[in-house]
């Protein structure tokens, strides 16, 4: 409802066309709020962020909701191995044996180098990707199908100029197959040189993952930075993750007042008019 009034605030068709556009929620408690309801279908998205900011969780929750409404998932991990994945998101409530097991979701593990299993990887190349993962919408059958690269980057480790090829071939690929992606990348991907350069251009979507140690504990955040054909927030909220539960939002961070400071050189000039204006008084009170 918020987000009607503030259309109608706007006066603007297209904001509420975003609005009612197919979206797939996330699962993350209260992040959805931020991104007009969900993910747009078909998107790529790139989650990016260092280690231990929560990629990986919130990827596993984009992954059990996916179960929940009905779609089939696919879940390519390269950093942790299937078995790995299972028992974190078990931690969260999340029954992911039972869900492979009913066909409604397949774990490619990339690592996985045992010829028997059928979702392995022989190699890791975009290529192999692309066609471990149809095979596995093949498999699951008809419908809908939520896929997660955990992580992307991985795929291009050694050739890091082909990063911005490489997603749009992923994503033309995938969306014909009635794909939403998620991809995580670990790599700043608008700074790096390296590593998913380009990636930034072709992804639908950035959410960005950040830690920080306040108050000698360690605090986690998260920004959506980019979101096309959405009215997305463009606040840092705090997030949290739970034992039992998972990642939830806790709310946008309150401006600090390191923020809203000003900066040192326009303070000290404020101060020096002041001063002046203070000196000029007594002066006038001296005439
Ligand atoms: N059961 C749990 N209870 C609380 N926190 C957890 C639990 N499982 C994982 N975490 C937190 O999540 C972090 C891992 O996040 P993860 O999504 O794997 O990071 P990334 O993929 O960005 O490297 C851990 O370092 C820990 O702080
Ligand atoms: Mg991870």
């Amino acid at each position: 409802m918020a987000l009607i009034a503030l259309n109608l605030k706007r006066g603007s068709s297209y904001v509420a066309e975003a609005v009612t556009k197919v979206r797939l929620r996330t699962g993350v408690e209260g992040f959805d709020d931020l991104i007009a309801g969900g993910i747009p279908k078909g998107f790529l998205v790139a989650v990016v962020g260092e280690p231990g900011t929560g990629k990986t969780v919130f990827s596993i929750h984009f992954a059990w909701k996916g179960v929940l409404d009905g779609q089939k998932v696919i879940y390519v991990t390269t950093e942790e191995s299937r078995e790995s994945i299972i028992s974190q998101a078990a931690q969260f409530g999340m029954n992911f044996n039972k869900a492979i097991e009913e066909k409604k979701m397949v774990i490619i593990d990339a690592l996985l180098r045992d010829k028997a299993d059928q979702w392995n990887m022989v190699e890791l190349t975009v290529e192999e990707l692309l066609n471990k993962i149809i095979e596995a919408k093949k498999y699951l059958g008809y419908g809908d199908a939520r896929v997660v690269i955990d992580s992307m980057s991985a795929f291009w480790l050694d050739k890091p100029a082909m990063a911005r090829k490489y997603s749009y071939l992923v994503k033309r690929v995938l969306n014909k197959w009635n794909m939403t992606i998620v991809a995580t990348s670990q790599y700043a991907i608008t700074t790096s040189f390296g590593f998913g350069f380009g990636i930034e251009h072709v992804a639908d979507g950035i959410i960005r993952f950040k830690k920080m140690i306040k108050g000698w504990e360690l605090k986690r955040y998260v920004i959506v930075e980019k979101m096309r054909q959405t009215p997305h927030s463009l606040r840092v909220h705090e997030i949290e993750i739970v034992d039992g539960k998972g990642m939830r939002v806790k709310g946008p961070v309150e401006y600090t007042r390191d923020e809203v400071t000003l900066p040192s050189k326009v303070v000290e000039g404020v101060k020096r008019g002041l001063a002046r204006k203070a000196l000029e008084e007594r002066l006038m009170e001296l005439d």
